[in-house]
């Protein structure tokens, strides 16, 4: 039917800013949404392929099998709205089984969704898609006027809620259940706490490729802020913590090294650790407290080989 793209992109200088932010703290850190340059996204793509990481293989397994019985618990929904959409391939499933008559996605990186999302306009006849181009983690409320009235479900597959610290993603659940308004719905999806070694597995793969992918995030600082990383001088290191129910994932400096970043310097101590994420695991419980705290009422849940999806009002 109808595509709109709307670019909501404030013109910040966040990268700049939240990377030289991160450096100078101690431990340092740069948040995990800059893995997503293009060869981050590719390289995410490549990851989800890999044997050992099956978290994306999983929740579309269980979306495919539980489809009729998740579609009846939510029941009658005016719009979608899919937060972090990407490549909109997830929420077809979702199209498909509600029909509604809006969907709205959001994505930082505004040209790619758009490419993506206007084939649904075109596949879904009887759908109007509304495609903004924003950081909906500064955003979000900015996205509000572009929201049509009705039943709302927000999406928020891929278990992406585990890549903030607990406290910022119950914030975040808040913020979704103010979007959602007064009928509205949230549809999650995380991973669940299991065998450490399979977690372990997960983030180093036999391949390489999640090393590859969180290496790729020097590259990227090297084209965008003018840094001098040598990659070769880095080395990937995930672990599972199971104290903190969390996977780590850390760049360990491989030697005493000097790196220029936006025209400041940056000095790495031998063994020193650039923190890239976290990836925290839950159980449904845990889940739902969380959830709970943010004002969502659990409504229904349905697991499968260690990954969850839960329904809330
Ligand atoms: C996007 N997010 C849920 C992934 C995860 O598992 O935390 C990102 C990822 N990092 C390394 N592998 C995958």
């Amino acid at each position: 039917m109808t595509f709109t793209f709307k670019n909501l992109s404030a013109d910040r200088d966040d990268l700049r800013v939240d990377v030289l932010t991160g450096l100078a703290a101690s431990p340092k850190s740069i948040p995990p949404k800059y893995f997503y340059d293009e060869a981050g996204c590719r390289l995410f793509e490549a990851i989800c392929a890999q044997p050992e990481y099956v978290l994306c293989r999983t929740e579309q397994a269980l979306m495919r099998s539980r489809l009729p019985d998740i579609a009846a618990a939510i029941g009658a929904v005016d719009c979608i709205v899919e937060p972090g959409a990407g490549d909109c391939v997830k929420v077809r499933r979702l199209l498909d089984a509600l029909h509604p008559g809006q969907l709205v996605v959001m994505d930082i990186a505004g040209a790619p969704l758009a490419a993506a999302a206007e084939p649904l306009s075109r596949d879904y006849p009887d759908l109007a898609v509304t495609a903004l181009g924003m950081d909906f983690l500064h955003d979000l409320e900015a996205a509000a006027p572009h929201l049509p009235a009705g039943r709302r479900l927000i999406y928020y597959p891929g278990s992406s809620i585990g890549n903030f610290p607990p406290d910022a993603a119950t914030a975040l659940l808040a913020r979704f259940r103010r979007l959602a308004g007064a009928d509205g719905q949230l549809l999650i999806g995380f991973d669940l706490k299991k065998d450490p070694q399979r977690l372990h597995a997960a983030y180093n793969d036999a391949a390489g490729v999640t090393a590859a992918f969180n290496l790729n995030l020097l590259v990227r600082l090297n084209r965008e802020l003018g840094a001098d990383f040598d990659p070769a001088r880095f080395s990937h290191y995930a672990f599972y913590n199971p104290v903190a129910g969390r996977i780590e994932m850390h760049l360990v400096s491989l030697a005493e090294q000097d790196v220029s970043v936006a025209g400041e310097r940056f000095h790495f101590a031998l063994g020193e650790t650039l923190h890239t994420e976290h990836s925290y695991k839950f159980r449904c419980d845990e889940f739902s407290t969380m959830a709970r705290n943010a004002g969502w009422q659990w409504s229904a849940e349905w697991t499968q080989d260690g990954f969850a999806v839960q329904l809330y009002r």
